[in-house]
């Protein structure tokens, strides 16, 4: 798909950008390394900033957060995070109950003792928000303030602090008010021992960076056949090779701490679908969380600190819900859940940036309604599930995109999904539109996707999917027609009537200032003086009349209706602006029908001119160059939208 900044930006240019972001990223990845004992540790590191030490997981990723994030410009007083912000779309609520979740936990409420849950329909963004974080991690690790350090060859990049011995942490916190938690694991005890003759204050103590490939700060655990999963792919094994050395399967230098646990150790687990796992997984997880400890083999309890976050559908869920001793195991998760956006407009942004993620697709032009009309199929199917009418559900697509629909409050949006929780669980996921217009894609010989082309794509997917029973593809693809009919139909006239003009937005405007010229001078009772011949004329009630017909404005009806639009102008002109076509829906409408109309007889000659001759070629490659030039069209999607919009007017 050629998408804008690829279109307009030259290669050259785009090469040299690159090179800027590379060499920026480079600087500021630079970030000081260091090294030390834990005696200059102490001194050096530690005074300056003895808070952001002892951070616990918890508060390091609210402060990864809350580094990445901004507040400017909202009425909501919301928190938002850029983190998220170009990545996820639609899915604001959510994203703000899981900014909750860490904020609470971070001010050491007792959610963060329970684990976070992401429950959500497939393909809803589960993934992507963990990795969005795990990324977060990585990059605020490099930064001063998100500097962490850990004992230097620690299997589980554990604190320094944990060297300090219990008998003197009294008086650390008299010293430098602030607690430390956790104990030495079995490892680094060792070493003390063996290596340092107990001396903690020599202990070598470095800077670490979180990294997911490095398995530092981040671990990931996805199951697989639970009849072979071995409880060891989380916290390790015997390491054989090392026993021989080491004289004793007990030695925790022996040990293998491969598991996904200890890699995680200071920041994030990523547990993909965590209800598959066997119940034995599950309790060592719970109990990770909430005492901070695993217990391991032979040794004893090792202190962990880290934030686990995991994943799961409804599929899974509900099965878990079934057997009645996981009650207790849910009560110690905080359960967010992770529905479809039903905002088809942002739904759109998720095929935009998946599709330009896409070599395939960079080099296809969509035309500007054919991800929309997938998007608002896609919705209405998450919508479909209640009992409300067709009419009512395209209604509520309009209104959850923020659009104006008569008759509704804008603020009954809310209202209304308040009163339907389950809108957005189930339906149309991201994942089956994509792979319909890939599928269209590699059908298509033009490099050039027409929003008909998508529709066709969209059936013959939901037709050919062994998942889907009948009635449901009888459901989804009446869907489609709705989509043509009440969304595509209009979109696409509206195009083209406006490519009828040099410039529609002028010409409306000047419709409307004669309108409503034409208007006060008739509820005056005054002429109007022509400025050409300046003779005095009265005011042109045909013209009046011709316009609010377009609205079905009465005969008797068409004195309040002039009332109440001067009354409108009055009150833009009072607050020092323009009365535009934005300032009244119905005017709007009336104005651009009356337009549509005056033009159509060129639309006409597209269909009966078999033969066109010159200056009916002349006139419609106008138009066609215009839908190329302004409105997003190729030329072959212009041609294809002229000739459906021509055929729609013969059905009229
Ligand atoms: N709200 C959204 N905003 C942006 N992209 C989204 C959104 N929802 C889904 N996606 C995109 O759809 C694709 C699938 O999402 P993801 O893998 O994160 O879903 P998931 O919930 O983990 O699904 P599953 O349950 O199948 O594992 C990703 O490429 C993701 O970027
Ligand atoms: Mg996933
Ligand atoms: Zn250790």
């Amino acid at each position: 798909m050629n998408t804008e900044t690829t279109m307009k930006t030259p290669a050259s240019e785009r090469h040299s950008d690159f090179l800027k972001s590379l060499v920026e990223f480079t600087k500021d990845h630079r970030a000081a390394r260091w090294s030390g004992t834990l005696s200059d540790f102490l001194e050096t590191i530690f005074r300056n900033d003895a808070k952001g030490i002892v951070r616990t997981s918890h508060q390091y990723i609210w402060d990864m957060l809350r580094a990445n994030g901004f507040d400017e410009g909202f009425s909501d007083g919301r928190f938002r995070c850029q983190l998220f912000e170009d990545e996820l779309f639609g899915i604001d609520d959510t994203i703000g109950r899981v900014l909750d979740y860490f904020k609470a936990a971070s001010a050491g409420s007792e959610v963060g003792r329970r684990l976070l849950l992401l429950l959500g329909p497939p393909s809803g963004g589960k993934s992507s928000m963990v990795i969005l974080l795990k990324r977060g991690l990585e990059a605020y690790s490099q930064t001063e303030a998100g500097a962490l350090y850990a004992i230097h060859g620690c299997p589980v990049h554990e604190s320094p602090l944990h060297l300090i011995p219990h008998t003197l942490r009294p008086q650390f916190r008299q010293t430098y008010g602030v607690e430390i938690t956790g104990e030495l694991c079995p490892h680094c005890a060792s070493r003390l021992q063996h290596e340092y003759g107990g001396d903690f204050m020599q202990t070598p103590v470095e800077r670490i960076f979180i990294s997911e490939a490095g398995r530092i700060g981040v671990g990931t655990y996805a199951p697989h056949d639970p009849t072979t999963a071995d409880i060891a792919d989380l916290v390790g094994s015997v390491d054989l090779s090392k026993v021989s050395e080491f004289g004793d399967e007990g030695d925790p230098r022996a040990w293998s701490w491969s598991g996904a646990v200890f890699a995680a150790s200071r920041g994030l687990l990523e547990m993909i679908e965590i209800l598959k796992v066997k119940r034995e997984f599950l309790y060592l997880l719970l109990t990770l969380t909430q005492e901070k400890n695993v217990k391991v083999s032979r040794f004893p309890l090792i202190h962990l600190d880290e934030t686990i976050v995991a994943h799961t559908n409804f599929a899974e869920f509900r099965k878990f819900l079934q057997e009645p001793e996981n009650e207790a195991l849910l009560d110690r998760m905080v359960i967010i859940q992770v529905p479809y956006t039903l905002d088809y407009k942002e739904e759109a942004r998720i095929y935009r940036k998946l599709c330009s993620s896409t070599q395939a697709f960079r080099e296809v032009h969509l035309d500007p309604h054919a991800l929309h009309v997938a998007s608002v199929f896609a919705v209405l199917s998450r919508l479909g599930e209640s009992e409300e009418r067709d009419a009512d559900n395209v209604k509520k697509v309009r209104l959850y995109a923020g659009e104006d629909v008569e008759g509704v409050a804008p603020g009954d949006a809310a209202k209304m999904k308040q009163k339907n929780p389950d809108e957005g669980l189930s339906g149309v996921s991201p994942r089956f539109v994509i792979n319909a217009l890939s599928n269209a894609i590699i059908q298509s010989q033009t490099k050039s996707l027409t929003t008909m082309d998508v529709l066709i794509a969209l059936k013959d997917s939901i037709e050919s999917d062994v998942r889907i029973d009948g009635k449901k593809k009888r459901k989804w693809v009446d869907f489609l027609v709705a989509v043509r009919k009440d969304f595509y139909n209009r979109w696409v006239k509206e195009d083209v009537h406006k490519a009828l003009f040099v410039s529609f937005e002028q010409e409306a405007q000047q419709l409307l200032d004669k309108y409503l010229d034409e208007v006060e001078a008739t509820l005056d009772n005054r002429t109007l003086r022509d400025p050409i011949t300046s003779e005095e004329r009265k005011p042109d009630e045909r013209f009046l009349r011709s316009v609010e017909e377009k609205i079905r404005i009465s005969e008797s009806g068409k004195l309040s209706f002039r009332q109440e639009v001067v009354r409108k102008a009055m009150g833009a002109y009072k607050r020092g602006e323009k009365f535009t076509l934005d300032s009244h829906a119905p005017l709007h409408d009336a104005v651009e029908q009356y337009l549509f109309e005056s033009r159509r007889d060129v639309l006409r000659l597209v269909s009966s001119a078999a033969r066109p001759d010159d200056e009916t070629r002349q006139k419609i490659s106008v138009v066609e160059k215009r839908l190329v030039d302004e409105y997003g069209y190729d030329a072959h999607s212009a041609r294809e939208a002229l000739n459906y919009v021509t055929t729609l007017l013969a059905q009229e």
